[in-house]
């Protein structure tokens, strides 16, 4: 057989999506499994949506699309984009993908050449590192471990940033911490990011509105209007609206990073589906009562996660204010043993808790620190209790 091409050795599938199947698995043996693994939102968008998706059936043009996006849904996204206070955009500096992912890997592919940088902290969302491996970037990690909160300082950025990256991704709220800045905290980041104008910036904000305790969302651009001639925003309907099956990611940002993200869906999806098209409208611009009530849904349950962890001695967790993920610190089980099995590190802690308790939890290595465990606590309110009970069982049972 004739060889892949090299860039396949360095490509991966994505170690959530192994614990996932290892979960399925057994639960398919008949084990009683409860799976805080996968980070979908688990509640279905409005009725809205559904009919105006129904609606485009009626009207099915048959054809093929704009690369960029309709101006219907354009438009759409600008009035968002005008909700979050992102205002003096036009359609030409948008685009649109097959989901933030999608969306992602085009602005990789618009921004880096084979062994450029891009910089991020760690702990990051998995497909960050996976994609550079796939694109040839090289990636510079920026550490901030529980004990900051997994927050980036101002003076680390500085530092990582005057080795000239080509491009810093910044995730605010965090995938797989949880954790949301402070507006005080953006304002000091965008004032250094501000010093270093080599370098172009991704907020990849798609948990705008997941974010509690009245916290608001805020981005680099409400501290720093300057940065937006080379900052892109990063938005997607999967988490929001629960639609990450309906693939519909955008982009916000210079007109020139607009066109190139354009192009490159010529070259591949050509367009994003119409009757995706029709319910994402309907998402953004309809009524909002589905995510303002799953969005309390998941404060409430995020008090309940944490309470249960912070009852476990040893376990350490900063406090998470949005999206649906908790991140706790669990090195205080390594060199521990469970029914006789030593626990040296967070992967042999989630196969050994998935294991004896049917418990799936993603280790916190895939994302880049593996002191830590993620827990995405999206799951029927009726497993949250049970799970959580077995994970406090399971420490209490190591020696
Ligand atoms: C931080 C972050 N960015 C991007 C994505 C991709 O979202 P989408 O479903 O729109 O591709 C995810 C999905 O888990 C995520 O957590």
């Amino acid at each position: 057989m004739p060889q892949l091409a090299q860039r396949m050795s360095r490509a991966k599938p994505s170690a959530i999506m192994v614990i996932a199947d290892n979960a399925k698995r057994l639960k398919a043996e008949g084990r009683d499994i409860i799976s805080f693994s996968i980070g979908v939102p688990n509640f279905l968008p409005g009725a809205h949506v559904y009919a105006a998706a129904r609606e485009a059936l009626q009207h099915d043009s048959g054809q093929y699309g704009s690369n960029r996006g309709p101006d219907a849904l354009l438009d759409a996204f600008l009035a968002h984009l005008h909700g979050l206070g992102l205002d003096g955009y036009t359609r030409a500096n948008c685009s649109t993908g097959v989901g933030a992912k999608h969306v992602l890997y085009n602005l990789y592919e618009a921004l880096l050449d084979e062994g450029d940088t891009i910089a991020f902290p760690t702990p990051y969302w998995t497909s960050y590192v996976d994609i550079a491996e796939i694109v040839g970037a090289k990636v510079q990690l920026l550490p901030c471990g529980p004990e900051q909160n997994y927050k980036l300082t101002p003076a680390q950025l500085d530092t990582a940033l005057a080795s000239k990256p080509k491009v810093f991704l910044f995730n605010n709220p965090s995938n797989p911490t949880g954790m949301v800045y402070t507006g005080d905290e953006l304002s000091a980041l965008a004032d250094v990011l501000v010093r270093h104008p080599h370098t172009w910036i991704i907020t990849d904000d798609i948990y705008n509105k997941m974010i509690f305790d009245g916290l608001e969302y805020r981005n680099f651009l409400h501290y720093q209007p300057a940065l937006r001639d080379r900052l892109i925003f990063l938005d997607s309907l999967s988490k929001t609206y629960g639609m990450p099956g309906w693939r519909m990611g955008f982009m916000a940002g210079p007109e020139a990073v607009a066109k190139a993200v354009t192009t490159l869906n010529s070259n591949h999806i050509t367009n994003v589906s119409e009757i995706v098209t029709a319910a994402a409208i309907a998402a953004l611009t309809g009524p909002q009562d589905v995510p303002t009530a799953r969005c309390a849904e998941f404060a409430h349950k995020r008090d309940q996660v944490l309470a249960a962890l912070n009852a476990i001695p040893g376990v350490v967790c900063p406090k998470p204010q949005g999206a649906f993920y908790v991140f706790p610190d669990i090195s205080c089980a390594f060199g521990k043993s469970h029914n006789g099995k030593r626990i040296s590190n967070d992967v042999e802690f989630c196969a050994a808790l998935l294991e004896a308790k049917g418990v799936a939890c993603v280790p916190g290595s895939a994302f880049g620190e593996p002191r830590a465990l993620r827990i995405s606590y999206t799951c029927p309110t009726p497993q949250l209790a049970p799970g959580m009970q077995r994970i406090q069982e399971f420490f209490a049972e190591l020696s």
